[in-house]
């Protein structure tokens, strides 16, 4: 049954024929000395649809063995995250100020507001994009919820076949309170996540079990066979397509926690062991696992925990900013102990997306850092002594510190990719920046770059 709608069109292949450029703003990993391995993690900034005719394009065309997507929903609503400023140390005169009411203020992240047919057609030309990436052996995960998941059925059965698809999993949210639970009728409390592969007799599929509760027997084969209860051997129980729905089997949406290590501020961020079950199920180490909705990162973060190679694109810069600490973050904690994943990403900017050199709509605009940067014997020393910016209150008070998120230095920018050699990442909203860096010079007087980003998402490069 084809699913119709005002001005339904398949992609406009041209695109794929012609593709915009992708320009290489930032890497991370090969000692920041521009020679980090390309064929490492990709993150791109900007639209999906451009991102993927430009990976179909470089050849990407049947390369990839995963993909997750968590679109916007088709629910209506705007999505904010939450800016505090950093560290216990913020005085009350700075929480009253304008805008960080209460310690905090919203930022709007991204929008979800459509006509149906814009919605159905916007999703059309990305699924076909999508299928003509995924490898024979590939898969698609693809998360909804009940808005719009029966129309996006129709259209999966037409683009992948019908015979492709595998599985309606519904993932319950977990336990819901507050207003969510006030409803006069069934409490919602699942997603739904599409399954189809590209081809069923060459699907990856490593089966999941749930491994038996302690104490848990198995029964003989009744009184009269004479045979007793005994331990249970084996796997485990093999997982259903319901999840998060018994005692043994605990993923809760991070949304609902009022605390998670996991937390990145980023709104309809998903959990980790959500990704983690999708990604052992439908991948082996080393293969490709994309996700052009990247939101946090999510997919990217567990894809390089598990040793898998990684596509992301995020058309919101503050996503990409966020991904790029968070896979920082993670890379740098565990260095190459990850087997088989490679300890690099590069980041890349669709031409024609917009934004500034600084790389993109964050912008420094209105910032003014303060830099003494001296050079000491063998080192470098990089000191920040002050931050402001016009959107941000004036601390009196507090550290400047409270206004900068992370820090990043490239001991040798060449005025166009910013090559990461050390950043500094504070690892929980309590703890500052250090500010102060000393790095090995480079002989022959390099050019140091520092970027700095505050907690709204400004950068401001300042180089020397
Ligand atoms: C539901 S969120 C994804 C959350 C993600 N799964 C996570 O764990 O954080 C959807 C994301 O899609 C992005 N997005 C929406 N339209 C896009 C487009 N055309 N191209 C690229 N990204 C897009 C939004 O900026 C948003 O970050």
């Amino acid at each position: 049954m084809l699913l119709t709608w005002d001005g339904k069109r398949k992609p406009d292949w041209s695109d794929y024929n012609n593709p915009r450029p992708a320009m290489l703003r930032e890497t991370f990993g090969g000692g920041g000395e521009g020679d980090c391995d390309l064929r490492g993690g990709l993150l791109f900034e900007g639209d999906n649809l451009a991102v993927m005719a430009r990976l179909l394009a470089d050849g990407y065309a049947g390369k990839v063995q995963l993909a997750y997507l968590d679109p916007p929903f088709g629910s209506g609503a705007n999505y904010v995250r939450k800016i505090r400023l950093r560290g216990d140390q913020v005085g009350r005169a700075e929480r009253d100020l304008a805008k960080f009411e209460n310690g905090s203020m919203n930022q709007l992240q991204y929008t979800d507001q459509w006509s149906e047919s814009s919605y159905l057609q916007f999703m059309y030309e990305r699924l076909w994009m999508v299928k003509e990436l995924l490898a024979d052996n590939g898969s698609l995960y693809l998360h909804l919820d009940s808005n719009e998941v029966h129309a996006i059925k129709l259209i999966c059965d037409e683009i992948f076949g019908r015979e492709c698809f595998q599985r309606q999993i519904i993932w319950r949210i977990g336990w819901i309170s507050g207003y969510k639970s006030a409803a006069r009728n069934w409490i919602r409390n699942h997603d739904t996540i599409l399954f189809y592969c590209k081809d069923p007799g060459k699907m990856i599929f490593n089966k999941t079990y749930l491994p038996y509760q302690e104490g848990y027997l198995r029964r003989g084969s009744g009184s009269s066979s004479g045979k007793k209860d005994r331990p249970a051997a084996g796997k485990g129980y093999p997982l259903e397509d319901t999840w998060n729905c018994s005692a043994a089997d605990r993923m809760d949406s991070i949304q609902i926690k009022s605390f998670s290590k996991e937390k990145t501020s980023y709104p309809t961020q998903k959990n980790e062991s959500l990704l983690e079950r999708i990604i052992l199920a439908s991948s082996n180490p080393g293969d490709l696992v994309m996700d052009v909705f990247a939101g946090s990162g999510t997919t990217a973060a567990v894809a390089q925990k598990t040793g898998r190679r990684w596509i992301a694109c995020d058309a919101n810069h503050i996503a990409v900013q966020t991904i790029n600490r968070r896979l920082q973050a993670i890379i740098g904690a565990s260095g190459d102990e990850i087997a088989g994943a490679n300890p690099s990403f590069s980041i890349w900017e669709m031409g024609g997306a917009g934004g500034d050199e600084g790389g993109g709509g964050g912008g420094g605009g209105g910032s003014i850092v303060s830099v003494d940067c001296r050079r000491d014997g063998a080192d470098v020393i990089v000191a920040i002594m002050g931050y402001s910016n016009l959107e941000l209150p004036k601390l009196t008070k507090t550290d400047w510190r409270s206004l900068i998120e992370w820090v990043s230095l490239d001991r040798n920018y060449d005025g166009r990719t910013f090559n990461v050699y050390l950043s500094d990442i504070p690892k929980d909203i309590k703890q500052y920046v250090s500010g102060r860096y000393t790095i090995p010079n480079v002989p022959g007087g390099a050019v140091i770059a520092l970027k700095v980003i505050d907690i709204l998402g400004h950068e401001t490069l300042w180089v020397k």
